[in-house]
């Protein structure tokens, strides 16, 4: 099929009136969120998921993130909002927060990957809201990379997963965030986070209190374990590479990477440091600024891929604030291969 590609960096572009059309007619369009790419249909039509499924190679039980624009818009999608579900999207939407409450019949069981529930947001780039109001119903938006590939945070990305398979991509410039949304559930208590992203844990903290964190976000899912979050089972973020995380002071890290390279061995490292070693290196993000390592990971994943890069050593991140979603990304890409140095 033939991808239109739309350049589209404001809401009151004429172009969105087009793009809105493509999905009123059941079609799928990349969009540009504040936090990564997504890969968006009508998220109230079982067929419009099954060709966001089948364009992505996703597995069938793996659910959809369901996007409004409006407040309004959320209460018909879940059977009930509690005060503390209120409160969280007051404080953080539009942003990237994902939260779980039980499905109402609205939407179908295609997009919640046969589960009760469904994750929703409100998306900060207002280029989203604008396409999601203009359709007048709520877009499911997977990220916009085939399944296992880094998260897109550029439309170039995008187009370099999915060209052809699906209807348009709409370029609205680099994604600010970088990382996927915070993903917690409020369908169960006390509430769970799920996936770490933009909204850190300090920010929930205030103004949940108490939730836990499921043990999958830092370690590996358990053997035997069932997933709570379909997502935390499937192998994520892996560039082609064998990464390594590597623990330690940029000195032990230096003489580590040096003592094991091989042909094919890259590193990953904080601005600045590629003048300071010996191998090839591509950098992602300064070090002690976890916003700005969240912002540059996946592209960084995605240009060792282009570079076939065989090994890579990667530098650890912080793990406060947005740096945990970092770390998380990472030791994922990893499949959970760290070595303290
Ligand atoms: O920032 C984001 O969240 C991006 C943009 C496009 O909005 N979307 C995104 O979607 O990252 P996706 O499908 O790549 O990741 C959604 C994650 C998956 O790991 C999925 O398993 C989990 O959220 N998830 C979604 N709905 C769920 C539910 N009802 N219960 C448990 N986990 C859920
Ligand atoms: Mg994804």
């Amino acid at each position: 099929m033939e991808t239109k590609l739309y350049e589209i960096t404001s809401a009151s572009d004429e172009k969105i009136k087009e793009v809105a059309e493509i999905l009123k007619n059941g079609g799928i369009v990349a969009i540009p969120t504040e936090t990564v790419y997504g890969l968006a249909g009508n998220a109230l039509s079982k067929e419009s998921a099954e060709k966001i499924f089948t364009a992505k190679g996703r597995p069938s039980d793996n659910p959809f993130i369901v996007h409004i624009s409006e407040m309004s818009e959320w209460e018909s999608l879940v059977e009930y909002i509690p005060e503390p579900a209120k409160e969280l999207s007051e404080k953080f939407w539009p942003g990237p927060l994902t939260i779980i409450l039980p499905k109402s019949d609205k939407i179908p069981l295609t997009v919640s990957g046969g589960l009760p529930t469904v994750g929703v947001r409100m998306p900060g780039h207002e280029v989203a809201r604008a396409i999601i109001k203009e359709c007048g119903f709520p877009l499911a938006a997977p990220s916009a990379n085939t399944s296992g590939k880094p998260s897109p945070t550029k439309a170039s990305h995008v187009a370099d997963d999915l060209m052809g398979r699906i209807d348009a991509i709409v370029d609205g410039g680099e994604s600010d965030v970088g990382v996927e949304s915070t993903v917690i559930s409020l369908a169960v208590s006390p509430p769970r986070l799920f996936r770490p992203g933009g909204i850190t844990t300090e920010m929930l903290t205030e103004v949940l209190g108490e939730f836990t964190v499921d043990d999958a976000v830092y370690e590996k899912l358990a053997d035997g374990r069932e997933a709570p979050s379909p997502g935390m089972k499937y192998k994520h973020y892996s560039p082609e590479a064998k990464v390594t995380l590597v623990k330690g002071s940029f000195d032990d890290f230096r003489s580590f990477a040096e003592e094991n390279k091989e042909e094919g061995t890259y590193c990953l490292l904080f601005e600045g440091e590629e003048k300071e070693i010996s191998l090839p290196s591509i950098v992602y993000g300064r070090k002690n600024d976890p916003a700005s390592q969240a912002k540059h990971i996946f592209d960084s994943l995605r240009t060792l891929d282009k570079l076939k890069a065989k090994k890579v050593y990667a530098r650890f991140p912080e793990s406060d604030g947005v740096g945990l979603a970092v770390f998380n990304r990472l030791v994922r890409a990893s499949g959970f291969s760290i070595i303290e140095v």
